[in-house]
């Protein structure tokens, strides 16, 4: 059961940036949390600030900004620039800033990319602002484990969209590696046994239907005998031919020596076939195949 809350877009969690902007030899810095991936290659990041906001005006396409993540060593600062307006407080006196591209970024922050505005969408009191990354920095003190330090040593402020900050807790799993046991089970468990009257039917319509021997025993990992030995009781029997009472009864039927050798020779001598045999006398390809060996 569910119960319905009033509508929000809830993507989460959200770590708070620090948007950093020049405009006229001004440093802009205002705190979001409206952040998304847009693409991966190119690395592109969309950005929705509110029309209000006093570093919306500083914000063309064309523009170069920082995105920069501040650490939950920075809590009062990233809050402060959450509240208080730029038209009201030089926000920029709270931070280093350093250039990248002619780009200002918060020194303090372990994290910062420069990116450039390559496009804006208007949505009522709301523009996104489309974001190319161009530079992807990170504190040169951190340790780096296949070039992107863990969640837990940067340390991200999380933004809960309930009015509270959080921070990262601890490591739970590796990507494609917890779903891959359970993945393995369901596969064990639910995969259609290969043996089975539904499958053998399937594996023989999908031969009918034109797939060859050996992609049939390459996807249903079935040796390619097999295969041609149930496609065989299927197009003599049809699909009672594919039955485990059906196979019984071809394991079932009696035969003299003298009666299996004169089968085995009228086969060797091309007299009948395979087919013709296991027709005829009601027995198995894979016993006919026997006789066959022993008698050689
Ligand atoms: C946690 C948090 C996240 C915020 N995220 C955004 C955001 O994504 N976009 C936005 O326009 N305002 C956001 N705000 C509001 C601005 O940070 C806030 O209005 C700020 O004072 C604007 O500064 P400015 O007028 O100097 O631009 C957020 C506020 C908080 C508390």
């Amino acid at each position: 059961m569910k119960k319905a809350i009033p509508k929000a877009p809830l993507v989460y969690p959200l770590p708070i940036a620090l948007l950093g902007v020049e405009h006229e030899t001004k440093v802009y810095y205002t705190t979001v949390s409206n952040l998304s991936v847009m693409g991966e290659m190119p690395p592109i990041i969309g950005v929705m600030i509110d029309k209000k906001r006093a570093i919306m005006k500083q914000l063309d396409v064309g523009s170069m900004i920082s995105i920069n993540y501040p650490d939950t060593t920075m809590i009062d600062k990233a809050d402060l620039c959450a509240t208080v307006s730029g038209e009201t407080f030089d926000k920029a006196s709270l931070f280093t800033t350093d250039y990248l591209l002619e780009t200002p970024y918060i020194d303090e922050c372990p994290v910062v990319l420069i990116a450039h505005i390559i496009d804006i969408v208007s949505i009522k009191r709301q523009r996104v602002f489309v974001c190319e990354v161009r530079r992807t920095l990170i504190e040169d003190t951190l340790a780096v484990d296949r070039n992107i330090p863990s969640m837990n040593i940067l340390d991200p402020i999380i933004y809960g969209r309930d009015g509270k900050y959080y921070k990262i807790g601890s490591v739970i799993g590796k990507t494609s590696l917890e779903g891959r046991t359970l993945y393995q089970d369901i596969k064990k468990h639910m995969a259609p046994k290969p043996y089975s009257f539904h499958c053998k039917l399937k594996i023989c319509q999908e031969k009918d239907a034109g797939k060859s021997y050996r992609k049939l025993a390459k996807a249903y990992d079935v040796y390619h005998e097999t295969i041609e030995d149930w496609y065989a009781l299927y197009t003599m029997f049809g699909r009672e031919g594919l039955t485990k009472a059906f196979a019984h009864k071809l394991a079932k039927t009696q035969f003299t020596k003298a009666e299996k050798a004169d089968i085995v020779r009228r086969i060797r001598s091309g007299e009948l076939t395979y087919r013709d045999a296991c027709q005829r006398y009601m027995v198995s390809l894979s016993r006919l195949r026997n006789w066959m060996k022993k008698t050689r």
